[in-house]
């Protein structure tokens, strides 16, 4: 059996003293064994991101998780800025670009408008795995395995049960992940 994933939590919410449901999900893996959680926007409110040193993190885990709100369709600011200046070429990609090969990307969101909004005939129009493409596609090219996202839908209609009951599952999906190994499949790693 593999050792377990070394698992790195990303996690963006610009406003997180209100929030509800980021929070239950964000309690329910924090103290998970195996796990570096990791709050962008607690360390880097600035936007000055400490690009070693989240190259370095990246380097240490195996499975990475961005976890966020859904905003306009994408993350909040602060993640891009993260890829923006973190996936470097030469680093995740292009020559000598292979720091990530054969790593994990895992995306949990939370998402306000409900599951049958996002749909072909739904007003969102595009389910949010379509929507996530730039997020896949970024994994792909750094030759992650880009994993089926969590989401929650509804979020601003959920009650206190009903978002305990997701954070439930969201840290059972970690943990499982974490307890499957590093060793992937496939990964597209060109
Ligand atoms: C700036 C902004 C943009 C948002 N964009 C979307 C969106 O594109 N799709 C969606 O379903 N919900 C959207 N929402 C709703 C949030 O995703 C939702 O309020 C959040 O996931 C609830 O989680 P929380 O309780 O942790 O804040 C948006 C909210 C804000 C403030």
């Amino acid at each position: 059996m593999s050792a377990p994933a070394r698992v790195l939590v990303l996690f963006a919410h610009p406003a997180f003293h209100r929030s509800r449901v980021q929070r239950a999900l964000a309690d329910a893996v924090r103290d998970l064994d195996g796990v570096t959680f990791h709050d962008l926007y607690e360390q880097y409110y600035d936007f000055q991101l400490d690009v070693e040193h989240e190259q370095r993190l990246m380097v240490e885990h195996d499975l990475i998780v961005f976890q966020h709100p859904f905003y306009w369709y994408s993350s909040p600011a602060l993640l891009k800025e993260w890829q923006d200046l973190v996936l470097e070429y030469g680093f995740a990609y292009g020559e000598n670009g292979t720091a990530l090969r054969g790593k994990r990307l895992l995306s949990v969101l939370s998402a306000g408008g409900p599951a049958e909004a996002y749909a072909r005939e739904g007003y969102n129009r595009f389910t949010v795995g379509e929507l996530l493409a730039p997020f896949e596609q970024t994994a792909r090219l750094c030759g992650m395995e880009y994993l089926s996202p969590f989401v929650v839908y509804n979020a601003r209609a959920l009650s206190d049960a009903e978002i305990d009951r997701h954070a439930r599952e969201y840290r059972q999906r970690l943990g499982e992940l974490r307890d499957a190994g590093a060793e992937i499949s496939g990964g597209d790693a060109r």
